[in-house]
C-alpha cells in the first residue's frame, strides 16, 4: 500500500492490479472477437471479473475466423447464448497455470464446463502439455491448440494465454468412439445395448480396443453371447474414476476393479502401459463423461491373469484359439460422422517431439458436443 505511492503511475496501471477489461483492450487487435462473444454471455462476464484464481485460455481472432471456415455450422453456434457460454466455460480453468506448467508429463486442469455438457465431477479437463517444444492444449479428440502469447495476468492472481485454436468440447463417449476410427468397439456396444447406458454414466475410464485388437480376435466374435459380450466390455470399464496416464504411470503396477467386477492390472515399463497383457496405443482421449485410452487387444474378463511382452510390437490376443479376420468386426451399419487423426502423444514426455502423427482431420464446430446436448 505504501509503497504504491511511491511507484510512477503508469507502473501501477500496469501491475498486477489491471483489470480483465484492460487486458482484453490492449490486445484488441488479437482478441476482439472474443470480446464481443463475450457481451453476449454477460453471466459469465459477471463470473470471470469477480474469480480469483482462474487461468482463461482466449482464442484469437484467427482461431475463431478459423474455426467459421473450417465449419460454417460454428456461426450457429456464436449466435446461441447457451452453447457460446458452455463453449467459453471450456476455455476457463479453476486455478492459475503460468506457461511454466507445460511440460512433456501432461496435466489435466479442470475447467468451468460441467453438467449437461460435461458428466465430469470437478469440471471438464484439458491437457495440458510440451509437444515440439510449444505449449500445447489438447482438447476433445486430442485436437491441439497453441500458447500465442503467455501469462498475461489480471486482477492479481488471474491468467490469460492467447491460444491459437479455438478448444473442441470433449464429445460423448459414443461419439467420441465413432469419430476416431474405434467403429468395432462402436458397434460392440450398440450390439449389447450398452451405448446409452454407457453414455450416461458420469466419471468413467473407458479401455477401448482398437478395430484391430477386434480384428486379431475375429474367429470368436460370432460365438458370443450378448451377455458374453456385455462382460467382456464391462471389464474394459473403470466407473467413478477418471484416470489419466500420468496416475496409470505413476506406479509399477496397480489393480483397478471394473464395472463387470473383475480386476484389472495396470503395469508400467519405461514409457509404455499395459492393461493385463494389451498396450496403450493412445493415452488420454477426453470424453463428455471421461477419459477413454486406446488398447492393441481386447481384454477378456476369463483371463485375468494374461501379461504383456513388452518387447513384442503387438501382444497376443487374451482369448484362446481364435484367429484374425479381414474385416473389422461389428462395424456392419457404423458409420462415422466425421474424422478426426487424434494428435499422439508420448505418454510421459519420451523426448520432445516425439509424437507419430500431425492432426489432419476434419475439425467439426467446437461446440458440436455443446450444441447436441440439451439444446
Ligand atoms: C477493437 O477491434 C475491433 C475490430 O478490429 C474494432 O471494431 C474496435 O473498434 C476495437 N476496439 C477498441 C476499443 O479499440
Ligand atoms: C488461490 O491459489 C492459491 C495458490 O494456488 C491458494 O493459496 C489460494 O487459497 C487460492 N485462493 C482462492 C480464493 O481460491
Ligand atoms: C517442430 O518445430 C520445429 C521448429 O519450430 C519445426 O521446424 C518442425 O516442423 C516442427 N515439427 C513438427 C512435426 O511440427
Ligand atoms: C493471491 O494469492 C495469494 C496466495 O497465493 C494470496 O495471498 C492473495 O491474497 C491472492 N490475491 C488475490 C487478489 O486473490
Ligand atoms: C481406420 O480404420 C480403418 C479400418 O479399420 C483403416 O483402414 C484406417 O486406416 C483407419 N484410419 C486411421 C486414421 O487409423
Ligand atoms: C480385486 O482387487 C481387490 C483389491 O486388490 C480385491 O480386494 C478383490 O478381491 C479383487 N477382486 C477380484 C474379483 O479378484
Ligand atoms: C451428461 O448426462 C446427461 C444426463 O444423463 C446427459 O443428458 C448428457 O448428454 C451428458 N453429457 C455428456 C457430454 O455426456
Amino acid at each position: 500500500m505504501y509503497l504504491r505511492h511511491l511507484l510512477p503511475l503508469g507502473l501501477v496501471a500496469y501491475g498486477s492490479a489491471q483489470s480483465l477489461t484492460a487486458i482484453l483492450t490492449q490486445n484488441n487487435a488479437t482478441l476482439s472477437t472474443l470480446t464481443s462473444l463475450l457481451q453476449l454471455v454477460p453471466d459469465l462476464v459477471q463470473t470471470l471479473s469477480t474469480a480469483q484464481n482462474i487461468t482463461i485460455l482466449a482464442p484469437s481472432n484467427t482461431a475463431f475466423s478459423d474455426l467459421l471456415s473450417r465449419n460454417p455450422r460454428s456461426a450457429e453456434l456464436m449466435t446461441n447464448p447457451r452453447a457460446l457460454s458452455g463453449v467459453l466455460q471450456f476455455h476457463v480453468l479453476s486455478g492459475q497455470f503460468p506457461s511454466t506448467d507445460f511440460t512433456t508429463t501432461p496435466i489435466f486442469p479442470s475447467t468451468l464446463l460441467s453438467t449437461p455438457f460435461a458428466n465430469v465431477t470437478g469440471g471438464q479437463k484439458v491437457q495440458f502439455t510440451l509437444l515440439n517444444e510449444t505449449a500445447t492444449i489438447l482438447s476433445g479428440y486430442k485436437q491441439p491448440a497453441s500458447v500465442i502469447t503467455p501469462d498475461l495476468t489480471f486482477d492479481g492472481n488471474n491468467t490469460l494465454h492467447i491460444i491459437s485454436t479455438v478448444l473442441t468440447v470433449p464429445a460423448p463417449l459414443s461419439q467420441t468412439l465413432l469419430n476416431t476410427n474405434l467403429t468395432s468397439l462402436s458397434g460392440a456396444l450398440a450390439t449389447a445395448r450398452l451405448t446409452d447406458g454407457v453414455n450416461s454414466l458420469s466419471d468413467l475410464t473407458l479401455f477401448a480396443p482398437s478395430n484391430d485388437a477386434f480384428r486379431a480376435i475375429g474367429s470368436a466374435v460370432g460365438t458370443l453371447s450378448n451377455n458374453d459380450l456385455a462382460n467382456i466390455l464391462g471389464y474394459h470399464l473403470i466407473p467413478s474414476r477418471v484416470l489419466f496416464s500420468p496416475e496409470l504411470l505413476s506406479q509399477d503396477q496397480m489393480v483397478l476393479m471394473t464395472l463387470q467386477g473383475g480386476n484389472l492390472t495396470i503395469r508400467r515399463d519405461g514409457s509404455q502401459l499395459f492393461v493385463n497383457s494389451a498396450r496403450v496405443v493412445l493415452g488420454d482421449v477426453l470424453v463428455g463423461n471421461g477419459v477413454v485410452h486406446v488398447l492393441d487387444n481386447v481384454l477378456n474378463p476369463s483371463n485375468t491373469a494374461a501379461t504383456p511382452d513388452p518387447a513384442a510390437p503387438t501382444q497376443a490376443p487374451a482369448f484362446s484359439g481364435v484367429s484374425p479376420v479381414a474385416d473389422a468386426p461389428f462395424t456392419s451399419g457404423i458409420i462415422p460422422t466425421a474424422t478426426f487423426v487424434p494428435v499422439t502423444v508420448p505418454l510421459n514426455g519420451a523426448g520432445k517431439g516425439a509424437f507419430a502423427a500431425l492432426p489432419t482431420g476434419v475439425m467439426l464446430a467446437a461446440g458440436a458436443a455443446v450444441l447436441a446436448a440439451g439444446m
